[in-house]
């Protein structure tokens, strides 16, 4: 592995919700390092808290205590202008139900989070007809979103999280909801975007074999992170 320096790390992590039947307690001491490169495969039974983790390495929910730093900075000192922005060009994320806008096209889907930042409508064009191409999509580029398929779908919604060139993606489960065949186009997809652009990625998954793909396994064990085979975080 390719030691870089830290680009995420999770310091004491914990995050619990209030709910009706009284506090949930989801993450509890979350210790992580991500080095630059890194590969993260996120595993554990439904409800164990992937999402809840992935949400907050991601800067979209705060952690009840504890901090995300993202390359040296924390994350709870950015002001909400900043936090978007972070959003915005640091980070990129794929759901496993893909999210994107239905009734957009899929080349109107790539180009908004460029849209949202300013870029001018030339650029944000050019931009998502690159991402299409190198997801394998050129030919559905205007595709009403909603009418491409669970595989397609999961391709464009990769181009909507790389075209703002982010520095970590995360993937919830991106393949949860497709066959076996996708599944694995959709994961290879993944790691050569991953390696080609330099990208340090987590992938929740509750399938071991795609998580045996990655760099590092971690699995999330009662509020905690343990590692499962690799090198513990610090190591190279
Ligand atoms: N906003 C919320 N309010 C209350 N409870 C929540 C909230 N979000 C998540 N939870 C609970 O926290 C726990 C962890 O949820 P999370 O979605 O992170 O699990 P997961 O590991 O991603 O599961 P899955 O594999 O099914 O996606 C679950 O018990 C869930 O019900
Ligand atoms: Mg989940």
């Amino acid at each position: 592995m390719n030691k870089e320096g830290t680009v995420l790390a999770a310091r004491n992590l914990r995050k619990v919700f209030s709910t009706a039947g009284g506090e949930l307690v989801v993450l509890d001491g979350v210790e992580l390092e991500a080095q630059r490169g890194e590969m993260i495969a996120v595993v554990g039974p439904s409800g164990s808290g992937k999402t809840t983790l992935l949400y907050l390495l991601a800067g979209l929910d705060r952690p009840t205590a504890g901090e995300v730093e993202f390359d040296g900075r924390r994350l709870s000192e950015l002001s909400p202008e900043e936090l978007a922005a972070h959003r915005n060009t640091r980070i990129g994320f794929v759901w496993q139900l893909s999210n994107l806008l239905p009734d957009f096209t899929a080349q109107e889907n790539v180009e908004m989070p460029l849209l949202v930042r300013g870029e001018s409508r030339e650029r944000a064009a050019d931009e998502a007809r690159r991402w299409l191409a190198e997801v394998g999509l050129a030919e559905r580029a205007h595709h009403l979103a909603g009418e491409l398929s669970g595989g397609e779908q999961q391709r464009a919604a990769l181009a909507r999280a790389l075209v703002s060139g982010p520095a970590v993606l995360f993937a919830d489960e991106p393949t949860g909801n497709l066959d076996e065949a996708n599944r694995e186009r959709i994961l290879s997809l993944l790691i050569a975007l991953h390696r080609t652009h330099g990208l340090t990625s987590f992938l929740a998954t509750h399938n071991l074999e795609s998580a045996g793909r990655c760099d590092r396994v971690l699995r999330l064990d009662h509020g905690r992170l343990i590692p499962t085979r690799g090198s513990q975080p610090g190591e190279s």
